[in-house]
């Protein structure tokens, strides 16, 4: 197997990945860091050149940049940078073709996974460690869709709040999308004001650029990255379909996890991102309109070939005294309900501060439903002593006609 190389003089930073990438490796710890391939090869004594390259310059950032440039033209070698100034030199990096910026403190599995996608970028002659399919397939993440046929039920609640929970579980493991791009509220209910919004991103080259298209996404404070609405009509209507699934595309080569937020009913927009999607999160609020609205889409989609064997409906604004129950809910869209969330004023509250549920640590039902949400996403387990709970769990039920 390909060995990984470790340039750094941290025990902690070597320790990181070993554990994330196991024991093939090597690492060195020159007293002047390597800005060329040649003064590499000296340090190297004869071993070969790694198919991975792990660059912890300390003070040196700009030799680490030109031994990156170098490995990448020459050598076809992926270079990863320990820094904790990612956002600083995200630009720098990028044009020296690094492959992704991890921080000395970062958690084992953010290692883990910055060198998967490096060694899946460093050309043939890199193996995968132990777990990993070759050619890449477990590399590419998981979009999540969240969608529902009314406005005003939750989408972005759901959305946001499930961003951030997987982003809790592991940093800057998951990117959340604004697909609501007229009207959308995501960098509102997560209190960003955000440099760039997704038509600067769906056009020109940071849309088909990995790392370019880093720089202008919003790193938020729980380690999630946004990617907000317009704030421009006319910037808006400019983007195509094909621009948000190329954008979508080059993202689920970037992180774990893509959630989207998406604009009510089934826009062009929304249908181009289900054709991507691996899960969807369906949401409607207890009424009979929006029942009936649930029922009318799942059938459309179902019609289209667009209804995934992975979703979950979540019930929104449970209350007791609304005349209709969960059951009269199954009954009319003939599948269980997955998720309910109750009505609860610690919703507005927390979006018109600008912080999420689980940002907060919220113990309210309605957050520990949705951090269930989460858990049944990210560890795609069976939760519960009653059957299957996950995504798929209400289908056998699903009526056929
Ligand atoms: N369980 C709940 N209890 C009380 N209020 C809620 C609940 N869920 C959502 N809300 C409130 O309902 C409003 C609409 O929620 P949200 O913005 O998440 O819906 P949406 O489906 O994204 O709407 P749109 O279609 O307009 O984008 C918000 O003010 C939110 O605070
Ligand atoms: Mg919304």
């Amino acid at each position: 197997m390909s060995p990984v190389l470790v340039i750094s003089h941290s025990p902690q930073v070597v320790g990181l990945v070993q554990q994330a990438w196991g024991p093939d490796g090597f690492a060195i710890a020159p007293e002047r860091f390597p800005d060329t391939v040649p003064a590499l090869l000296a340090l190297l004594q004869g071993a070969p050149l790694p198919s991975v390259a792990v660059l912890d310059p300390r003070g040196d950032t700009q030799a680490a940049l030109s031994l990156a440039v170098e490995l990448d033209r020459n050598f076809n070698i992926a270079s990863v940078l320990v820094s904790d100034q990612a956002a600083a030199l995200g630009l720098a990096a990028m044009r020296a073709g690094v492959r992704d910026i991890v921080a000395p403190d970062a958690p084992v599995e953010e290692m883990k996974y910055a060198l998967e996608r490096a060694a899946t970028h460093s050309g043939p002659r890199v193996q995968q460690p132990p777990g990993v399919t070759p050619g890449g397939a477990t590399q590419r993440g998981k979009v999540v869709t969240v969608a529902s046929p009314k406005g005003g039920v939750g989408k972005t609640t759901v959305s946001t709040n499930l961003a951030v929970g997987l982003a809790q579980k592991l940093p800057q493991s998951t990117v959340l999308v604004d697909l609501d791009i007229h009207f959308g509220d995501v960098a509102s209910a997560l209190n960003v004001t955000p440099e760039y919004t997704l038509p600067d991103m769906a056009h020109g080259p940071a849309s088909h650029d990995p790392l370019a298209l880093k720089t202008y996404l919003h790193l938020h404070q729980t380690g999630l990255y946004v990617v907000p609405g317009s704030d421009s009509p006319a910037a808006a209507d400019a983007v195509t379909s094909k621009e948000v699934v190329n954008l979508l595309d080059t993202l689920a080569g970037q992180f774990k996890y893509v959630v989207v937020d998406t604009a009510p009913g089934l826009s062009e927009h929304t249908l181009a991102v289900l054709d991507q999607t691996d899960i969807l999160v369906m949401v409607t609020s207890l009424d009979v309109p929006g029942v009936r609205g649930l029922r009318k889409e799942l059938d459309t989609l179902r019609d289209i070939g667009l209804l995934l064997e992975s979703r979950a409906v979540v019930l929104n604004f449970m209350h007791p005294t609304r005349g209709i129950s969960v059951s009269d809910v199954e009954a009319s869209i003939g599948r269980k309900v997955d998720f309910q969330l109750p009505q609860s004023n610690s919703v507005p509250i927390s979006v018109n501060q600008g912080i999420p549920l689980l940002q907060a640590g919220s113990r309210d039902p309605v957050a520990k439903q949705l951090r269930l949400l989460v858990d049944v996403i990210d560890n795609n387990e069976k939760v519960g002593s009653k059957g299957r709970r996950f995504l798929d769990f209400g289908h056998k039920k699903e009526a056929t006609s």
